[in-house]
């Protein structure tokens, strides 16, 4: 594992997209984990300032709500069209979205699986943590091999969405998500963290024991992950565990 601490919120996109940037002009039909929330948004916005040739690249999203109307603008089959795919223009027939307004939604889910191997793996994999440690919304006590199913939303995670809804009801209950065991199999998992108030989950994740009660912990049991967190989220970080711990500061961090 390796972790770059960088000076801001916004440097966690610079640092990451960096990264992206590289692995997609060595690959040019990278297959890349989308994900949503606010911490992976410095990401797309950086990249789209990379002079790096997109169109080859693939999507596929980590999750998704169920229920909401198809177009509805919080959906993340919206969120991924206007932050993703139109801002690092890519061709819309190569982004998959879990399939939330199904009639059967856990057959859409178990079909994600298959599209994720018909698109012959993911390369990298972006990720945030929700503060009950959850990746993707794999909520705690998730199976740490657990497929890409229909899940139910904790409150603490509704909660922490309702920002972006008009009211807090207006958040779905249930979601599609990919399963800690589908995340797993990405090539490379690239965490983005971002703010004080992640830094307890963020040590516990990285640091404590390997459990279903953090999701997020079962990113020790990855070969090949990178954690790009501003100063804030990593003051809690153990040093001296063996972690390679990069401070990334100027120009390098895009600040
Ligand atoms: P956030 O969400 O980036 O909006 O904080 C992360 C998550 O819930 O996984």
């Amino acid at each position: 594992m390796e972790i770059f601490v960088v000076p801001t919120a916004s440097a966690t996109g610079s640092v990451a997209a960096g990264i992206l940037a590289a692995v997609i002009r060595s690959k040019p039909d990278a297959v890349l984990g989308l994900a949503t929330g606010g911490s992976p948004l410095p990401i797309y916005k950086a990249l789209a300032g990379h002079s790096v040739d997109m169109s080859s690249v693939s999507g596929l999203a980590l999750d998704e709500y169920v229920g909401l109307p198809a177009g509805h603008s919080q959906s993340y089959a919206e969120v991924v069209r206007r932050e993703v795919t139109e801002r690092l223009q890519l061709d819309p027939a190569k982004v998959a979205v879990p399939d939330g307004s199904a009639a059967d939604p856990e057959r859409a889910a178990a079909e994600y699986d298959s599209a994720i191997a018909a698109a012959g793996g993911i390369d990298v994999q972006i990720l945030g943590i929700g503060h009950n440690g959850h990746l993707a919304f794999n909520e705690p006590g998730s199976a740490l091999d657990s497929r890409t199913r229909v899940e139910v939303l904790t409150e603490r995670t509704r909660e922490a969405n309702a920002r972006y809804f008009s009211t807090p009801e207006e958040v779905p209950l249930r979601c599609i998500t990919q399963g800690l065991g589908t995340i797993m199999e990405a090539g490379h998992l690239l965490l983005v963290v971002n703010g004080a108030d992640k830094a307890g989950i963020l040590a516990a994740a990285l640091n404590g024991p390997v459990t279903a009660a953090c999701p997020a912990s079962i990113l020790q049991r990855h070969p090949h992950v990178t954690v790009v967190a501003d100063e804030a989220a990593a003051s809690l970080l153990a040093s001296g565990s063996g972690q390679v711990a990069v401070r990334v500061e100027g120009a390098a961090a895009g600040v």
